[in-house]
């Protein structure tokens, strides 16, 4: 038996419902792109809501993370996983855990004790050191050598900055052939996390402080691909079951052998692999510029150029073959997979169709800028032509580069392509005068609601809050702006009622074309005012705001609806993130 059904089928034994896989793309979370982790669909009922299926609950998650994206291609990284987990909310806490959790690895799986170790967390000033878990894995048999006490960067779990959290305790197996130390040590590369067990009692709120859960829950987490390669006695995760067909696959389209191969092989079944989970969960998203969509293209694309630089015949059906392969294994899991199959080999097909068409020209045009640079830097220039012209995305000329001991003036790159952004909207505005070509009514009001929003900070926050970049999609805003704080909930919350009172008092808004320096001298405000052109459309809202920008806006602002606050982040340093809607 492998072990996904073997976990299930240990927890549903003691009591747990199974629940079924939630999507990878969350439902009503536009903050985050994907699910990130088992609990994550979770969240409301770790808070206290009750949960339909009960108290006692198990199963696998479909999981994508993108920290790793640029370390896909060595032995242990992905970017899709499966997370096994099973829950108690309030039910049973850290004994019956850590009981479970070592039957199932010692007596399901045969696991030697001799081989685990734990830590557990050492407390910090608010929460005293665990010693109750502590003492169930003593009880069981874990040597005093064996148990380390870690603090919170190591052994207390959150997702993200702020939600349900709790002190941790984590398992780890003796992943070597050498002979197993006496004494644990956490250091020692040797040993390798396999499950971690959360105690979920504390709920960490967005000013970070920290109150009782009303319910003490116990959140678990398993990475199959991890698990199964110590369980399989690999070093390399491409080397277990979990993905022997699917290499086996390439080395058959390809005519190569996976020794020799690595880097290109690992990331082509990895990116084929996320790719086909993508393109068939539930909102069925496209290849795009924005958000999954752009995910999902970059994953392709990057996946095409390596099955490129393998020699694979590009006009063969090689992406589908892979892909039925991916479809093949887990189809009797996930019923997505099997229901949008011809929907996701349709994804590759048509995105494989489309780079095809310029990337032999993109990789020559790469060869000849490499030739006649100056430095080692790909300019803004270069880097936007192998985007705008190629289609390459920014990530794969950085990658292209590396190869070659260069690097990209990304930042550059970024100005150029939101100057382009600008410029297009500009220009469609202007043919339909300022109507709602291009964007939808939706995006049309926030784009109006991201004017408000910029005044309403300037006020609230200070007149040194300028913009640094904003994205709108039909569900949301979002909107960078330079700020060395986060915001207060009282700075929040006035912002949020300025923009609504605004809204309310149904201001009219009003465009003037005039002259740059002119829109400049009136006081205009402006992203990227160098990349304009010496004509610019002004855009006023009464008296609140007046910005140089391509449209296209509302004619009041009562068209708006009420404006809400989603999320407020940190971007990079010194630019907080602002995620709103429009309700
Ligand atoms: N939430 C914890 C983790 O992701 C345990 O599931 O590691």
């Amino acid at each position: 038996m492998n072990l996904k059904d073997a976990y299930i089928n240990y927890f549903k034994k003691h009591g747990h419902v199974q629940i079924p896989s939630a999507p990878l793309i969350p439902e009503n979370d536009p903050s985050v792109l994907f699910n990130t982790a088992g609990m994550q669909p979770l969240i409301p009922y770790l808070m206290g809501k009750e949960h339909p299926e009960g108290k006692r609950l198990v199963d696998y998650q479909k999981c994508v993370r993108l920290t790793d994206l640029d370390s896909i291609g060595d032995k242990t990284h992905h970017t899709f996983f499966e997370m096994l987990g099973n829950w108690s909310l309030g039910d049973y806490f850290k004994k019956e855990s850590i009981q479970y959790s070592y039957e199932f690895l010692t007596e399901t799986l045969n696991i030697p004790v001799e081989k685990l170790a734990v830590t557990v967390f050492a407390g910090n000033d608010d929460i005293p050191r665990d010693e109750v878990s502590a003492d169930v894995w003593r009880s069981l048999g874990i040597s005093e050598d064996r148990i380390a006490y870690l603090g919170v960067e190591d052994n207390f779990w959150i997702a993200g900055e702020s939600g349900p959290c709790g002190g941790d305790t984590e398992i780890f197996y003796f992943r070597s052939t050498d002979e197993v130390p006496a004494e644990f040590d956490p250091k020692d590369e040797r040993w390798v996390e396999i499950w971690n067990n959360v105690f979920m009692e504390f709920n960490k709120d967005e000013n970070g402080k920290i109150t009782e859960l009303p319910s003490k829950n116990v959140d678990t987490g398993m990475g199959l691909e991890r698990v199964v390669a110590v369980l399989e006695g690999v070093d390399d995760n491409y080397k277990t079951s979990i993905w022997k067909e699917i290499i086996e696959t390439i080395e058959m389209v390809s005519k190569k052998t996976y020794v020799g191969n690595e880097l290109s092989m690992r990331i082509i079944a990895d990116h084929i692999r996320t790719s086909v989970f993508i393109a068939a969960d539930r909102a069925l998203v496209k290849p795009s510029n924005t958000d999954q969509g752009y995910i999902l293209r970059r994953l392709i694309r990057r996946a095409i150029r390596h099955g490129k630089k393998l020699e694979i015949d590009m006009n063969s059906d090689w992406l589908a073959i892979i892909a039925k392969e991916v479809i093949k294994k887990y189809e009797n899991y996930y019923s997505e997979i099997k229901d949008n199959k011809e929907i996701v080999l349709d994804v590759l097909r048509n995105e494989s169709l489309k780079f095809n068409r310029t990337l032999e020209k993109g990789l020559r045009e790469f060869a000849k800028m490499l030739k006649h640079l100056d430095g080692n830097i790909i300019d803004k220039d270069n880097a936007f032509k192998l985007y705008d012209t190629y289609g390459f995305p920014i990530e794969l000329t950085e990658e292209m580069a590396t190869e070659h001991n260069m690097s990209v003036d990304v930042e550059g790159f970024y100005d150029k392509f939101r100057a382009h952004q600008e410029k297009s909207r500009t220009a469609s505005a202007g043919k339909f005068k300022g109507g709602l070509a291009g964007d939808g009514e939706t995006e049309t009001k926030y784009h109006t609601a991201t004017h408000l929003l910029n005044a309403a900070l300037k006020i609230v926050v200070g007149p040194d809050v300028h913009q640094r970049g904003s994205n709108i999609t039909p569900e949301r805003m979002r909107f960078d702006f330079s700020c060395d704080h986060k915001l207060t909930d009282e700075e929040k919350h006035e912002v949020e009622k300025l923009v609504n009172d605004w809204i309310k008092a149904d201001i009219p808004v009003t465009m003037e074309t005039m002259a740059k320096d002119e829109a400049v001298k009136s006081g205009a405000e402006a992203m990227f005012i160098e990349k304009y052109a010496d004509i610019v459309n002004v855009y006023s809202i009464g008296d609140v705001s007046k910005e140089i920008c391509g449209g296209p806006h509302v004619n009041s602002t009562s068209e708006l609806g009420v404006f809400r606050i989603k999320k407020e982040e940190a971007s990079s340093a010194g630019v907080r993130r602002i995620k709103a809607v429009l309700e």
